[in-house]
């Protein structure tokens, strides 16, 4: 049985698809392998681990433009989303890279794959920016193999904290509790979750898992983003964004 957060995400994805993938999809496809709004390449981040022959699982996919990139790498790759309609722009998408990603249709929060099946589950403001944490993550460790990484890149916590809401722009006023996240209705639609890094470490650790890294973005100088809510002189003096890196005892 779907969630509350679940259903109300999958009928904005659904209904947003088209003009999401008409207004960033021809900048996912010129660069696919790139972490965040800023589009930072993962050749500079290095956030994932080497992917050759790997079963890798990307969770929220959209169109799939990360997985093309990682089954182009040579990992065996799965591509879940909960929209339908995202994963017909993944369909066509894969069908003209010819390339060799497996489509699901499913939840972050319930995964319909066999214990063990994964050496990397990952995403890119994916399913982690909407799930409840203590679901997803507890699937993300089922899934993943000893040793496998669950690695995601997601907006921080300071962000949701000072962002000014009236304006859709980031501050540099602290207006939400940070005490007080946790599952946020979004005004364009979404319902996101918001974890601090304390409440991140909490849950990781409760599903066996270790913390490697957690890299904190920073907007390259020069960066764009067609994303609306994002500042670069803000991003350039504190981390919007940031990729978790854990891994699976
Ligand atoms: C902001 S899009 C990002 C997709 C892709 N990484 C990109 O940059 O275009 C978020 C995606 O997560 C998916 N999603 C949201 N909640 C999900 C859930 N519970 N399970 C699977 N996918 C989910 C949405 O349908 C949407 O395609």
């Amino acid at each position: 049985v779907a969630t509350e957060h679940e259903r109300v995400n999958r009928t904005f994805w659904d209904a947003d698809a088209d003009d999401y993938q008409a207004a960033h999809g021809e900048v996912l496809d010129e660069r696919p392998a790139a972490w965040g709004v800023w589009r930072i390449p993962e050749s500079q981040v290095r956030a994932l681990p080497r992917v050759v022959d790997r079963d890798v699982l990307e969770l929220g996919c959209g169109a799939a433009q990360w997985s093309i990139a990682l089954a182009r790498w040579g990992a065996r790759v799965v591509g879940l989303d909960q929209s339908a309609a995202q994963l017909a722009h993944a369909a066509r998408k894969c069908r003209s890279a010819n390339a060799d990603v497996r489509l699901v249709l499913g939840s972050a929060e319930a995964l319909a794959f066999a214990d063990r099946s994964f050496d990397l589950v990952f995403c890119d403001h994916g399913a982690m920016s909407f799930c409840d944490p203590r679901r997803s993550v507890a699937e993300a460790g089922r899934v993943l193999r000893p040793g496998g990484m669950l690695v995601w890149c997601a907006s921080s916590a300071l962000r949701y904290v000072t962002h000014d809401d009236d304006r859709d722009r980031p501050s540099r006023k602290l207006r939400r509790s940070w005490f007080d996240l946790g599952p946020m209705p979004e005004a364009e639609g979404t319902f996101d979750w918001v974890f601090t890094p304390g409440q991140w470490i909490g849950v990781l650790h409760e599903h066996g898992f270790v913390v490697e890294d957690l890299i904190e973005l920073r907007a390259p100088e020069q960066a764009e983003t067609g994303y609306p809510g994002w500042s670069r002189k803000w991003s350039r003096r504190w981390p919007a964004e940031e990729i978790w890196r854990a891994r699976r005892t």
